[in-house]
């Protein structure tokens, strides 16, 4: 959602402002703006659209000298997107400036009791309610760190903020509450931001604040104090990860080199967990009574980190004999779920600062269960927060559309059905040994599927389909889930209506849908159940259907006599087979998207980290 960049230091701020915010575009926002101090008072640009309105009319930046400012680009929560909504928000008074991500939920109230007291507000924003707070706190006291203090008190929600006071023009003071925020310790400079790309280009040593966190920095100095007001010492993190890492390396789009990523990436999650031929989890702290004891498994997560619960159901459920239920988390919360000390509430996200999947895991943890999340973002509140941590080894992911770190949360959810499994027994040596040995075998099976010729292949089936407007995807057991990430692909780059259905489920309602033409995506994986989705297939041919079906070698021959087109995939495991069959998926998706000229790594309407309920 939105991104944040702050500077204080002793060359033009703007600049490195602007090319912070560059790094945060994949975010996803509507507006951007940045606020420098210069002269004797706080000067700011905002404009609503892509960054390079921005760019535009500060001239990169050399409009507004200034060593120290804050930049911003913005996703709409509260009043559409606009130059005027657009933060940074300058107090009526012109004496603080504000950017912020997150929601202010008593902004109402406050904001009332502001304009009785003369205030002028020129946004619809929660921002500008807060940034006049600040000023008015700072006109009875002269202290900018008190009146952000008092400022604290008083505001109840969300927030990562970032404030300038034009009387006090060497500091930045920080804040956070259930919004992620970085510091990050350069040479006779400092910064904060929203995300490790923005300022990665400048420093690799970051302090990960947590919540309660202000930071009181210059170019030379600073300050952390907790919610307490006590000044703390943090701990300086060193980023290992590259720039490289985020950026497009000659890729027309992030999307694609993030799904030429996959094998790699895949080896990278499971080798640490696998030594001497047996799965090591060194984040997760099981003892055998707990494993034996385990009554029910929630997977709780949202979005597509949500669907790789659906296909851990069947993994979970088949390795470990243990009910698993997966869960959105936006409802999980709400639900007045079954837990208890014997409850394992698995959390999946990429980000690791889902609003939603936060405030499940604290919900699971206030209800007795034990809860282990599967995170990329190392830091992250969902990482700080869980009982146990499995990280995925994606790095960083900066299209929209997940692709690697559902290939890779995939990967941790079968090393975690077998080392569960194992102490549960249930599950065989045999079983054991030949399932580890598969898992090994998927990077070099997804690399297969990102030959020349496959790739032409699904470009081939894009052209043809580009233009469908409903799209069903049919499928049965983990092939049924797949689809489903699929379908979601296919809606959020591509802008086609699409769903996925339980192949067999299709007769029961959606099948009246199905006219002359309609496409339908069959996953027929599964050994077992190819011949039953077959029957499937039949019944939407003999309405018209065009049926793209995903299926292994193994049925090369046989796919031909009831779909269309089709696109083979190296055979492995059933359970493992998701890993396999969403490659062609996600390239299906993304070439139907290009096609049809959508924004591909930043579709409309999207952010990257959902970080709002
Ligand atoms: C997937 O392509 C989407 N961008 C979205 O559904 C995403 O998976 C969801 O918002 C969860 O995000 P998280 O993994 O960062 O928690």
């Amino acid at each position: 959602m939105c991104g944040i960049v702050g500077f204080a230091g002793k060359v033009p701020a703007a600049p490195i402002l602007l090319d912070g915010l560059k790094k945060l575009e994949y975010r996803g926002y509507d507006s951007a703006g940045v606020c420098v101090y210069h002269a004797g008072s706080l000067q700011v640009a905002k404009k609503q659209g892509e960054l390079k309105n921005l760019l535009a009319v500060t001239d990169n930046g050399a409009t507004l000298p200034g060593n120290i400012g804050i930049g911003h680009t913005r996703w709409a929560t509260h009043g559409a997107p606009s130059d005027e909504n657009a933060h940074p928000h300058l107090s009526q008074d012109g004496k603080i400036a504000v950017v912020h991500n997150g929601i202010i939920e008593n902004y109402l109230a406050l904001k009332e009791m502001l304009l009785a007291q003369g205030v002028t507000f020129r946004s619809e924003t929660d921002t500008e309610v807060v940034c006049n707070l600040i000023a008015m706190y700072y006109a009875r006291s002269g202290n900018f760190l008190w009146s952000v203090q008092m400022t604290r008190e008083v505001i109840v929600g969300s927030y990562a903020l970032v404030i300038l006071c034009a009387d006090e023009p060497d500091t930045i003071i920080a804040m956070k509450q259930d919004s992620p925020l970085i510091f990050g310790q350069g040479e006779g400079c400092n910064f904060v931001a929203s995300d490790v790309p923005a300022i990665l280009k400048y420093t690799r040593e970051v302090v990960y604040l947590n919540d309660g966190d202000l930071v009181v920095m210059t170019a030379d100095s600073v300050r952390f104090l907790n919610r307490q007001s006590a000044t703390v010492e943090k701990k300086t993190e060193h980023i290992a990860w590259d720039i490289t890492a985020a950026e497009k390396g000659g890729y027309e789009h992030f999307m694609l080199k993030e799904i030429f990523e996959q094998p790699s990436a895949f080896a990278k999650t499971i080798s640490p967990h696998i030594q001497d031929g047996k799965v090591v989890l060194d984040g997760v702290s099981f003892e055998e009574r707990y494993l034996k004891n385990l009554s029910r498994i929630y997977v709780v997560a949202c979005g597509s980190a949500y669907y790789v619960g659906c296909v851990g159901k069947y993994v979970l459920e088949k390795l470990c004999r243990v009910p698993v239920e997966p869960m959105l988390a936006s409802e999980f919360h709400y639900c007045d779920p079954l837990c208890d000390e014997n409850t394992l509430v698995l959390v999946i996200s990429q980000s690791g600062e889902t609003a939603d999947t936060k405030l499940a895991l604290l919900e699971a943890k206030r209800r007795g269960a034990r809860t282990l999340a599967i995170v990329n973002v190392v830091g992250s509140a969902i990482s700080k927060e869980a009982d146990d941590v499995i990280y995925t080894w994606a790095g960083p992911e900066i299209a929209v559309a997940t692709t690697k770190a559902y290939s890779t949360q995939l990967a941790i959810v079968y090393l975690l059905g077998l080392y569960m499994a194992r102490l549960r027994e249930t599950i065989t040596d045999g079983e054991y040994d030949e399932l580890l040995a598969a898992i090994q075998a998927l990077p070099g099976q997804i690399a297969a599927l990102l030959t020349e010729e496959k790739i032409q292949e699904i470009q081939d089936f894009a052209k043809k389909f580009h233009q469908a407007e409903d799209v069903y995807f049919i499928g049965r057991n983990v092939d049924n889930a797949t689809c489903l990430e699929g379908s979601l692909k296919l809606k959020e780059i591509a802008y086609i209506h699409s769903e996925a259905y339980a192949a067999g489920e299709l007769k029961h309602g959606p099948i009246s849908l199905i006219v002359p033409g309609t496409l339908v995506v069959a996953v027929a994986t599964h050994p077992d159940l190819f011949d039953k989705t077959m029957s499937n297939v039949k019944e939407t041919t003999s309405r018209g259907a065009d049926v793209l079906a995903v299926t292994t070698d193994a049925f090369a021959d046989e796919i031909g006599k009831t779909a269309g087109q089709w696109v083979l995939i190296p055979e492995t495991l059933p359970l493992l087979q998701p890993s396999l069959s969403v490659v062609p998926l996600q390239l299906f998706s993304y070439y139907v998207s290009l096609e049809r000229g959508c924004s591909i790594d930043k579709p409309r309407n999207l952010a990257k980290s959902v970080t709002v309920e």
